[in-house]
């Protein structure tokens, strides 16, 4: 059964089928294969987390037997999918006239190690451009090749709301919230919550777009029917780097104020007001010129006999003169 599963492990093309075999069968495989010089390598089986813009290293090593010289070592780390070509190594030195153009200065390997098996990559600047799988290949005699895979992240900027229009708002109008966040990577999650902690889904909408160089930004909408005073918190997460970044936005819109159509009204009565004391000033003032002249007449025949002791109105002087005339008339 064994020497069965070790038979695709003897054809050149075998890179990668090592992975049909269970790993506790290996020291089992190489006992009974009975091969000196035999390679196994080993690699991290979780992702490799890398900041964007930091140095990664994508470790990989096996155990070198005791005559092992550096010497005899061929290296290659190659992009898993492309085969693309990201460090070389062989004869004692680096081999890097075929290196893929993107990793040009970025990449160089741990040379006082090499002697102990440790052909670890360094990574340095990474992108996000190299997230992915990136294959380790050895030979010294005998050759193995195992992959490591690089997961990339950055972290959001701390995210702003923005509130539109920012003033002058009145319960019951809409008003747009926006929260922005930025050169994070992978995407974000974002959340919106009002002031009881209640998750808010409805009337969201959120665009994510990349820069060139990958990096998402983040841009979320909020429609909101304006109360007296809630507030508003956006919280963007980047589940990768367990990131929670968070902003709110307290809306105060003023108790419901007097609508247009109440200010005018407001506005006539006023003018009314003001109307009717002028009328009444004038009324006043010709009132009291006219019971000054009475005094001065008081002995005139005409006035004494027609209105009595009574106080005179405008429209009682008013019939007072037109009187007044038809007697002239009469006279005449
Ligand atoms: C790599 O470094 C060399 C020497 O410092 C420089 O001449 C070359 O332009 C660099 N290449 C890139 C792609 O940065
Ligand atoms: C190989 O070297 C790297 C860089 O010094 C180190 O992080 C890693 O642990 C080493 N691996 C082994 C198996 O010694
Ligand atoms: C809001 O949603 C998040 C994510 O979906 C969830 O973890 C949280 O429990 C929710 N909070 C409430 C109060 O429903
Ligand atoms: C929010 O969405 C609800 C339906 O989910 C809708 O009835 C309401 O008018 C929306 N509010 C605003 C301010 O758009």
């Amino acid at each position: 059964m064994v020497s069965g599963l070790g038979v695709p492990r003897e054809e050149p093309s075998s890179e990668g089928s090592r992975c049909l075999i269970p790993r506790m069968l290996f020291p089992l495989l190489i006992l009974a294969l009975g091969r000196a010089g035999a390679v196994e390598l080993r690699v991290p089986e979780e992702p490799v987390l890398a900041l964007f813009g930091q140095d990664a290293t994508l470790r990989c090593s096996f155990s070198p037997d005791a005559d092992f010289s550096v010497a005899e070592l061929s290296l290659i780390w190659q992009l898993t999918d492309t085969k693309g070509l990201v460090h070389g190594f062989s004869g004692g030195r680096d081999r890097l006239q075929d290196q893929g153009r993107g990793y040009a200065n970025r990449t160089s390997l741990f040379y006082d190690q090499l002697a102990l098996g440790n052909v670890s990559l360094l990574l340095r600047r990474v992108e996000i451009a190299d997230e992915g799988s990136f294959t380790c290949f050895v030979r010294v005699r005998d050759y193995d090749s195992a992959a490591v895979t690089l997961q990339v992240a950055a972290p959001y900027s701390k995210p702003s709301v923005h509130l539109e229009p920012s003033k002058d708002l009145k319960a019951g109008d809409t008003a747009v919230v926006t929260c922005h966040a930025s050169r994070g990577y992978p995407q974000a999650s974002v959340l919106w919550q009002d002031s009881r902690g209640a998750n808010l889904t409805s009337n969201v909408s959120t665009l994510q777009v990349a820069n060139e160089q990958g990096l998402f930004e983040v841009r979320s909408v909020l429609h909101v029917l304006v109360e007296p005073s809630v507030t508003y918190s956006c919280l963007v997460l980047n589940a990768l780097l367990q990131q929670r970044g968070h902003a709110s936005v307290t809306i105060t819109g003023q108790p419901l104020a007097l609508p247009a159509a109440a200010l005018w009204v407001t506005v006539a009565l006023a003018v009314c007001v003001v109307l009717l004391l002028a009328v009444l000033a004038f009324v006043c003032h010709q009132k009291i010129r006219d019971s000054c002249r009475e005094d001065a007449e008081q002995t005139g025949p005409e006035e004494r006999d027609e209105e009595g002791e009574e106080p005179k109105t405008a429209l009682q002087l008013l019939e007072n003169v037109e009187s007044r005339e038809g007697r002239e008339q009469e006279i005449d």
